[in-house]
């Protein structure tokens, strides 16, 4: 594990984007794995600006993201998709074939997640996954007590989850119960794990996932064992480590 020390959310950004930054240059046709909330804007937002240089270019690149809603499609504002083309895809020259996400309207489970894991095979696994951190230690939708060894699967979303996700929606009420996840072993299985984390209510999470056991009750603290883990974080983040 390597831990990256930011002294704000901008710093935090840039870092993590200069490390997806140094991951296209090296190889053009790469996988992402990508991620959505709250953290990961600002990562977003410096890509495009560096796409919009033109020290970027994305036309090889392929994306999968971590998770969707089940039961909303994908033209629904609160969509996992239609979070990424707005805040990244729209912005850049990715090809619109080469994005993948949980099929959110397919409400058959089965389908959707083996389809899924064929997906990510069939593109040769994931160079670098981005992540970004639950409250309660969740990544991706894997929630506290998964087990570890799942690929993706349908889960229902832990009340905690659902009250940290309502700033997204119009009331609580709205926030979906169910999400289609990449399990913890798909994510294991990424080449390269980016994490961002930022504020000070994050503090103690990082903590408990990154300097305690590693449990299946803190899911992110399967991290520790990977063998490329870049965990980047801003000073509150940092506050107790
Ligand atoms: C959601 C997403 C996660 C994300 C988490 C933290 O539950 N499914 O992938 O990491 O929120 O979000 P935020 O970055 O807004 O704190």
């Amino acid at each position: 594990m390597k831990i990256i020390r930011a002294k704000d959310y901008t710093e935090m950004s840039r870092k993590a984007a200069n490390i997806i930054s140094a991951q296209v240059i090296m190889k053009p046709n790469c996988v992402l794995g990508l991620a959505t909330g709250g953290t990961p804007l600002g990562t977003y937002a410096q890509l495009i600006e560096w796409y919009r240089k033109g020290d970027l270019d994305f036309a090889e690149v392929t994306t999968v993201n971590l998770d969707e809603y089940r039961g909303i499609s994908k033209e629904n504002p609160q969509s996992y998709w239609y979070f990424m083309h707005q805040n990244f895809f729209n912005h850049i020259n990715i090809q619109p074939a080469h994005v993948h996400l949980p099929d959110g309207a397919n409400l058959d489970a089965q389908a959707v997640c083996e389809g899924y894991d064929s997906v990510i095979h069939e593109l040769g696994g994931i160079d670098l996954q981005l992540l970004g951190l639950g409250r309660d230690g969740h990544i991706g939708f894997n929630e506290p007590n998964v087990a570890f060894e799942l690929g993706t699967h349908c889960v229902e979303l832990t009340e905690s989850t659902i009250e940290a996700n309502k700033r997204f929606f119009e009331s609580k009420e709205d926030v979906p119960r169910e999400a289609y996840t990449m399990g913890i072993k798909s994510i294991m299985q990424a080449r390269k794990i980016l994490m961002v984390v930022n504020g000070a209510d994050k503090a103690d999470i990082v903590k408990k996932a990154f300097f305690g056991p590693v449990t299946p009750e803190v899911p992110a603290s399967i991290l520790q064992m990977h063998p490329d883990f870049i965990l980047v974080l801003d000073q509150e983040a940092a506050a107790q480590i």
